[in-house]
Protein backbone atom coordinates (compact mmCIF):
# COMPACT_ATOMS: atom_id res chain seq x y z
CA UNK A 1 0.00 0.00 0.00
CA UNK A 2 1.36 3.32 -0.84
CA UNK A 3 2.05 5.85 1.48
CA UNK A 4 -0.95 8.42 1.90
CA UNK A 5 -0.91 11.77 1.26
CA UNK A 6 -1.31 14.48 4.25
CA UNK A 7 -4.61 15.28 1.81
CA UNK A 8 -5.66 11.63 1.72
CA UNK A 9 -5.36 11.11 5.26
CA UNK A 10 -7.47 14.46 6.08
CA UNK A 11 -10.38 13.09 3.89
CA UNK A 12 -10.61 9.95 5.58
CA UNK A 13 -10.04 11.28 9.14
CA UNK A 14 -13.40 13.37 8.09
CA UNK A 15 -15.37 10.22 6.61
CA UNK A 16 -14.73 8.57 10.11
CA UNK A 17 -15.56 11.28 12.19
CA UNK A 18 -19.19 11.78 10.30
CA UNK A 19 -19.38 8.26 10.57
CA UNK A 20 -19.12 7.76 14.13
CA UNK A 21 -21.41 10.75 14.56
CA UNK A 22 -23.82 8.80 12.25
CA UNK A 23 -24.29 12.41 10.60
CA UNK A 24 -23.49 12.81 7.28
CA UNK A 25 -25.35 15.50 4.92
CA UNK A 26 -27.86 13.97 3.55
CA UNK A 27 -29.45 12.69 7.03
CA UNK A 28 -29.50 15.87 8.78
CA UNK A 29 -32.68 16.17 10.21
CA UNK A 30 -34.65 19.37 8.80
CA UNK A 31 -36.39 21.16 11.34
CA UNK A 32 -39.56 20.64 10.79
CA UNK A 33 -41.92 23.38 9.03
CA UNK A 34 -43.74 25.66 11.30
CA UNK A 35 -47.49 24.39 11.97
CA UNK A 36 -49.94 26.51 9.45
CA UNK A 37 -51.62 28.98 11.91
CA UNK A 38 -55.20 26.87 12.82
CA UNK A 39 -57.78 28.98 11.40
CA UNK A 40 -59.26 31.54 14.25
CA UNK A 41 -62.94 30.95 14.34
CA UNK A 42 -65.08 33.83 13.74
CA UNK A 43 -67.30 35.31 16.18
CA UNK A 44 -70.75 35.18 15.66
CA UNK A 45 -71.72 38.91 14.89
CA UNK A 46 -74.00 40.33 18.43
CA UNK A 47 -77.65 41.36 16.90
CA UNK A 48 -78.01 44.74 16.21
CA UNK A 49 -79.50 46.68 18.97
CA UNK A 50 -82.88 47.84 17.85
CA UNK A 51 -82.80 51.60 16.69
CA UNK A 52 -85.20 53.40 18.18
CA UNK A 53 -84.91 56.47 15.95
CA UNK A 54 -85.77 54.61 12.83
CA UNK A 55 -88.79 55.20 10.72
CA UNK A 56 -91.77 53.09 12.10
CA UNK A 57 -91.36 49.41 10.13
CA UNK A 58 -92.10 46.40 10.87
CA UNK A 59 -88.71 44.41 11.96
CA UNK A 60 -86.52 42.03 10.59
CA UNK A 61 -88.09 39.53 12.40
CA UNK A 62 -91.35 39.79 14.35
CA UNK A 63 -90.35 37.76 16.99
CA UNK A 64 -89.95 40.53 20.02
CA UNK A 65 -86.84 40.19 22.57
CA UNK A 66 -87.72 37.93 25.20
CA UNK A 67 -90.03 39.31 28.07
CA UNK A 68 -91.97 41.61 25.69
CA UNK A 69 -94.55 41.12 23.04
CA UNK A 70 -96.03 43.16 20.33
CA UNK A 71 -99.95 45.00 21.50
CA UNK A 72 -102.14 46.90 19.53
CA UNK A 73 -102.91 49.88 20.50
CA UNK A 74 -106.72 49.92 20.59
CA UNK A 75 -108.85 52.59 18.83
CA UNK A 76 -105.63 54.03 16.88
CA UNK A 77 -106.42 53.25 13.08
CA UNK A 78 -103.10 54.93 11.28
CA UNK A 79 -104.22 56.39 8.70
CA UNK A 80 -107.03 58.69 11.02
CA UNK A 81 -104.46 59.99 13.05
CA UNK A 82 -103.27 63.28 12.43
CA UNK A 83 -99.56 64.14 11.31
CA UNK A 84 -97.71 65.99 14.22
CA UNK A 85 -100.44 64.70 16.97
CA UNK A 86 -100.01 63.47 20.46
CA UNK A 87 -101.87 60.66 22.04
CA UNK A 88 -101.78 58.54 25.53
CA UNK A 89 -102.87 54.78 24.81
CA UNK A 90 -103.09 52.63 27.65
CA UNK A 91 -101.47 48.60 27.17
CA UNK A 92 -101.96 46.15 30.09
CA UNK A 93 -103.06 49.35 32.81
CA UNK A 94 -99.35 51.32 31.37
CA UNK A 95 -99.62 54.53 29.61
CA UNK A 96 -97.86 54.86 26.86
CA UNK A 97 -97.25 58.73 24.39
CA UNK A 98 -98.12 57.64 21.05
CA UNK A 99 -96.35 60.40 18.66
CA UNK A 100 -97.29 61.06 14.88
CA UNK A 101 -94.48 63.37 13.05
CA UNK A 102 -95.20 65.26 10.48
CA UNK A 103 -93.42 62.28 7.92
CA UNK A 104 -96.18 60.04 8.86
CA UNK A 105 -93.73 58.32 11.50
CA UNK A 106 -94.87 56.93 14.58
CA UNK A 107 -92.90 57.04 17.43
CA UNK A 108 -94.20 56.07 21.16
CA UNK A 109 -92.17 56.58 24.60
CA UNK A 110 -93.12 55.94 28.30
CA UNK A 111 -95.97 58.36 29.03
CA UNK A 112 -94.31 59.47 31.63
CA UNK A 113 -92.12 61.76 32.04
CA UNK A 114 -88.33 61.16 33.91
CA UNK A 115 -88.41 64.68 35.91
CA UNK A 116 -91.30 64.41 37.46
CA UNK A 117 -93.73 62.68 35.89
CA UNK A 118 -95.74 64.37 33.81
CA UNK A 119 -97.85 63.21 30.69
CA UNK A 120 -96.09 63.38 27.35
CA UNK A 121 -98.65 61.79 25.28
CA UNK A 122 -100.38 65.05 26.79
CA UNK A 123 -97.47 67.42 25.38
CA UNK A 124 -96.64 68.69 22.34
CA UNK A 125 -94.72 67.72 19.60
CA UNK A 126 -92.45 70.00 17.20
CA UNK A 127 -90.73 67.82 14.88
CA UNK A 128 -89.07 64.90 17.06
CA UNK A 129 -89.18 67.06 20.16
CA UNK A 130 -92.25 66.25 22.46
CA UNK A 131 -92.78 68.92 24.94
CA UNK A 132 -93.67 67.82 28.37
CA UNK A 133 -97.15 70.24 29.92
CA UNK A 134 -95.85 70.32 33.79
CA UNK A 135 -91.96 72.23 33.06
CA UNK A 136 -91.71 72.26 29.25
CA UNK A 137 -88.36 70.14 29.57
CA UNK A 138 -88.37 68.99 25.70
CA UNK A 139 -87.04 65.04 24.39
CA UNK A 140 -86.23 63.77 21.08
CA UNK A 141 -88.60 60.90 20.52
CA UNK A 142 -86.66 58.86 18.30
CA UNK A 143 -83.77 58.56 21.22
CA UNK A 144 -85.78 59.51 24.54
CA UNK A 145 -82.69 62.04 24.98
CA UNK A 146 -83.66 65.38 26.75
CA UNK A 147 -83.11 68.29 24.34
CA UNK A 148 -83.59 71.34 26.77
CA UNK A 149 -80.07 70.54 28.53
CA UNK A 150 -81.00 68.04 31.36
CA UNK A 151 -79.71 64.62 31.96
CA UNK A 152 -82.82 62.67 31.49
CA UNK A 153 -84.13 60.50 29.16
CA UNK A 154 -87.69 59.05 28.88
CA UNK A 155 -87.67 55.61 27.47
CA UNK A 156 -88.73 54.48 23.85
CA UNK A 157 -91.09 51.75 22.57
CA UNK A 158 -90.52 50.37 19.30
CA UNK A 159 -93.52 50.53 17.14
CA UNK A 160 -94.83 49.02 13.78
CA UNK A 161 -97.73 49.71 11.71
CA UNK A 162 -99.28 46.62 10.18
CA UNK A 163 -102.30 45.54 8.58
CA UNK A 164 -103.55 49.06 9.26
CA UNK A 165 -103.15 48.31 13.25
CA UNK A 166 -100.67 50.48 15.16
CA UNK A 167 -98.73 47.68 17.39
CA UNK A 168 -96.13 48.76 20.05
CA UNK A 169 -93.48 46.52 21.64
CA UNK A 170 -94.41 46.41 25.64
CA UNK A 171 -93.31 44.10 28.62
CA UNK A 172 -95.44 41.12 28.93
S1 LIG B 1 -92.59 66.65 34.70
FE1 LIG B 1 -91.98 66.88 32.68
S2 LIG B 1 -90.75 68.60 32.68
FE2 LIG B 1 -91.28 68.35 34.71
Amino acid sequence: MPPMSRFGIRRRLKGAVKKAMGADESSVPTPPAPAAAAPTPTPPKPPAAPSMGAPVAAPATDEPPKGRMWVQAQGVRPDEVIDGSVHQVGIFGTRYALYKTDDGEFHATSDSCPHAGGPLGEGELDGFDVTCPFHSFTFDIRDGSCTSGEDLSVRCIDVKVDNGKVFLEVPQ
